[in-house]
């Protein structure tokens, strides 16, 4: 049976990757800091919940013991630069590095789309800067970067996902939830296109390039995932409201605001307690678009038919949506 340790395999793609795993017969382990932000996951057969610091090189090692292949669905999508650094960048070169010393045959690594892969650091945001180099740190310690190792021992797949949808996703739940308190939706980069893709859809595509990785030669593979159509963030924020019953299925009007505006806006949101709802840094990973750019497979490759929007969105939209408040959506995830 092989041994797979997954890195932040708490959170929402996270649960979709360990069931899977499980099923598919894998011996999964999931590094957490809190055993209980596991609970979601810790009672699936043989899974293994290790809380320890991933950011401690020691610690890293000990969890890669007798591991096959390391899945890392570690990210933030707010903090400072130096945090960004941190965990997109610093820890990522560890994880390769305990790879190579614990005998690790391949890892899998969440990126996401709007990475650029020739020049990360031109990237808008501080997020989307952050994962382009982190891509780079990793192919380059694995020996599968611009100068590569004529044996490499560990391969290593690059995952750039659109937004992902689904039960518990932060991105349409928090529209519906910000159209059932306000009675209009003020919102900036209203013409930023996504093109989102269903967290099953992606927790498929980890299965397969894990399998994949696991059978062939230690290489480099990157995928671009996504669904099949491309929306504006007002379509994306109206689809919400619609499928939610909000204003009886009607939304709310949406209110365009200029960069600066949203730029004000965040702030004030900032000033509310835990987790923002939107960052500057957000804005600014919005000036690029999010959809595929053809210069890598996509799901399709992977033999994965995308689910498009419309067909899963009400099924988890109507159900819980609308019925919580602004309250519910912040406390919900710890
Ligand atoms: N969700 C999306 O729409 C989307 C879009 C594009 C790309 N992606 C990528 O897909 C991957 C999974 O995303 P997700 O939405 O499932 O993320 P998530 O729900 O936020 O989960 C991330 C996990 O990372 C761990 N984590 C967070 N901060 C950490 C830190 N400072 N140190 C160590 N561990 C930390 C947490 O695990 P513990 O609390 O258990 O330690 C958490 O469960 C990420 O790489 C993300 O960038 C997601």
């Amino acid at each position: 049976m092989k041994q797979v340790l997954v890195l932040g395999g708490s959170g929402f793609l996270g649960g979709h990757v360990c069931e899977k795993l499980v099923r598919a017969g894998y011996q999964v382990s999931v590094a957490t800091r809190k055993a209980v932000h596991a609970r979601a996951v810790m009672h699936l057969p043989g899974l293994t919940v290790l809380e320890c610091n991933i950011h401690d090189e020691a610690a890293l090692g000990r969890a890669m013991v007798g591991m096959d292949a390391v899945i890392n669905l570690v990210a933030i999508l707010h903090g400072s630069p130096a945090a960004f650094t941190h965990v997109h960048q610093d820890l990522p070169e560890k994880i390769a590095k305990a790879c190579l010393a614990q005998h690790v045959q391949h890892l899998v690594h969440l990126s996401a789309l709007g990475v650029q892969s020739h020049r990360p650091e031109a990237a808008p945001s501080h997020y989307l800067r952050s994962k382009g180099l982190g891509e780079a740190l990793l192919a380059d310690t694995l020996g599968l970067g611009a100068r590569p190792s004529a044996h490499p021992s560990c391969g290593l797949t690059l995952l750039r996902p659109s937004v992902i949808f689904g039960v518990n996703d932060k991105f349409l739940n928090v529209f519906a939830r910000l159209q059932a308190v306000f009675p209009v939706m003020p919102l900036a980069c209203a013409q930023a296109r996504f093109q989102p893709v269903w967290v099953e859809d992606v927790a498929s595509a980890v299965l397969k390039s894990l399998a994949q990785g696991l059978a062939q030669a230690p290489s480099l593979r990157v995928y671009e995932l996504a669904g099949p159509h491309v929306y504006t963030l007002r379509q994306l924020v109206q689809f919400a409201a619609r499928c939610s019953g909000i204003n009886h299925g009607r939304g709310r009007p949406v209110l365009g605001l200029p960069l600066w505006v949203g730029r004000l806006q965040v702030m004030a949101l900032k000033l509310m307690p835990g987790e923002p709802l939107m960052s500057a840094d957000n804005l600014a990973s919005m000036q690029t678009d999010n959809v595929v750019q053809g210069e890598y497979p996509g799901l399709a490759t992977l033999g994965i038919q995308a689910s498009a929007l419309e067909a899963i969105g009400p099924q988890y939209l109507g159900s819980q949506a609308a019925t919580k408040g602004l309250l519910g959506l912040r406390h919900r995830h710890r």
